[in-house]
């Protein structure tokens, strides 16, 4: 009995000794970041903004899922005292499996410009422009957040990314001062924060007239109306796929993309199978076909005979509406003057792309199929790609719009959820009211 009591109070004295320490610890490592997207009004694109440097300065960035690294333009007002060039032969530089090395800098040294360093190719994926640029590391620093609100910024002293120039920036939004990647490999920026910040190897990606990007642990919550909905647990999966030739402007030998491409088997309209040539569907040797995710796409782009197929089965599914003259880019528009609206947009034909079997489905609801151009026409949001694309599939940004995607890098698989429309919620509805 004494002896209980003295263990117990010794139990007691223990955990009021630990946990203080414990809670302390536990806070300062986040389990996940948050970044804030809006949506450029003018070009389209999606805006991130992430704080780099010493002193920190906060920077507009260019979304690209498919982008190798963070890139910024050093040659304009890059001050940092905590620059750090990735020196040739260094674990970074093989990390980063850079096959370049830059003995001499003549207008160095400064960012940009020292010697014996690594480089990369920055590429400007909307103008399909790149440079050769060098591999640096400097301070990073974003919101932690629980997955309700975000909480303290953290920052880590040693994020890799890529030196740009200023004429790469052309053709990005104003004010824009470089490009974020969320591509696959190690200088990526979800590998980069995973092991900067120790982070579970996944992101999640909302996208929307505002949305968010999720880097670590789920859940990821959007305030509902009214309810608590944990998206994140509700996600169907399917692989993420190599393609093994870089789809990048340019790429050292024998480097595999970056970028996100699936397995769709098949597409359904309405219920039914679209004839598609099984061939294109698949990725080759030579890196050719398959399906990819984008977000510098506005619209999904589909090879030729894929896209005639399509939209021959979405007519017929949807042969009940009136047929208007078509709206470029688009090939196939409708008199929506009588047609009413649900929930999930136009009550228009469903779409899916279907992956590995039967069950596992991606249903496009007439929000994200849809495009109303202008009053009482409405059109199919999906372009022809023209015969032999480098990808047969791309999905654009109009058909990710208001669905969560997660990429998890350590399992390599996809998770998507559908629109969030159907549970009253949408990708602006992060709760953006900081907690810290
Ligand atoms: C870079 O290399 C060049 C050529 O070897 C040399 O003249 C220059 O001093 C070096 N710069 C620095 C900062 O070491
Ligand atoms: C960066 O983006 C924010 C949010 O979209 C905007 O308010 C701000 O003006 C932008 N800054 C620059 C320098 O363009
Ligand atoms: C399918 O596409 C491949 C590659 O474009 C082509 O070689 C093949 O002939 C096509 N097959 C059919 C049945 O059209
Ligand atoms: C379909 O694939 C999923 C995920 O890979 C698996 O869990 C499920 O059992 C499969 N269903 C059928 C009918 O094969
Ligand atoms: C958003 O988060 C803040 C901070 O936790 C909280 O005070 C507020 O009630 C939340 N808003 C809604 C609509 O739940």
């Amino acid at each position: 009995m004494g002896l209980l009591a003295l263990m117990s109070a010794l139990f007691l004295m223990l955990c009021f000794l630990i946990s203080p320490s414990l809670a302390k610890t536990h806070s300062l490592r986040p389990k996940a970041l948050v970044l804030p997207v809006t949506k450029d009004s003018s070009t389209g694109q999606y805006i991130t903004q992430i704080s780099q440097r010493t002193p920190l300065v906060p920077l507009n960035l260019t979304l690209d899922l498919g982008g190798q690294s963070l890139w910024v333009d050093c040659d304009q007002g890059y001050v940092s005292s905590s620059y750090n060039p990735v020196k040739c032969g260094s674990a970074q530089c093989s990390l980063a499996k850079s096959q370049s090395c830059s003995e001499t800098c003549f207008n160095g040294p400064k960012p940009g410009c020292n010697n014996n360093t690594c480089s990369l190719f920055p590429y400007n994926s909307l103008t399909q422009t790149s440079t050769i640029g060098e591999l640096a590391q400097d301070v990073l620093s974003l919101q932690s957040t629980d997955g309700f609100n975000p909480g303290k910024h953290v920052s880590s002293p040693q994020v890799m990314f890529t030196c740009g120039a200023t004429f790469l920036l052309e053709g990005l939004a104003k004010g824009v001062k470089g490009i974020a990647g969320l591509g696959r490999g190690k200088v990526g920026l979800p590998f980069q924060l995973a092991n900067a910040f120790r982070l579970k190897r996944k992101f999640g990606v909302c996208l929307g007239s505002k949305g968010v990007i999720f880097f670590g642990k789920s859940p990821y919550k959007f305030l509902p109306a009214g309810r608590d909905i944990s998206i994140s647990k509700s996600l169907s999966y399917t692989p993420l796929l190599i393609n093994p030739v870089s789809t990048a402007g340019a790429s050292f030998a024998g480097e595999p993309s970056v970028e996100y491409f699936i397995g769709v088997k098949s597409i359904m309209v309405a219920g039914k199978p679209v004839y598609i040539n099984s061939t294109l569907l698949t990725i080759n040797k030579e890196g050719y076909g398959g399906t990819k995710i984008s977000s510098v796409v506005p619209y999904t782009v589909m090879e030729t005979s894929i896209y005639k197929s399509f939209t021959k089965g979405f007519a017929k599914a949807f042969s009940g509406v009136p047929r208007v003259k078509s709206v470029a880019p688009f090939g196939l528009c409708f008199d929506s003057s009588k047609l009413g609206s649900t929930r999930v947009g136009p009550p228009a034909p469903l779409i899916d792309f279907v992956f590995q079997n039967a069950s596992v489905y991606w249903r496009v609801f007439g929000a994200n199929s849809m495009v109303q151009v202008k009053k009482d026409v409405l059109c199919l949001g999906f372009v022809d790609g023209g015969e032999n694309p480098r990808t047969s599939i791309v999905i654009g940004v109009h058909q990710v719009e208001d669905n969560l995607l997660q990429f998890d890098l350590a399992k390599s698989r996809l998770g998507f959820s559908s629109t969030l429309l159907f549970h009253q919620t949408t990708c602006s509805n992060f709760n953006f009211t900081s907690n810290a």
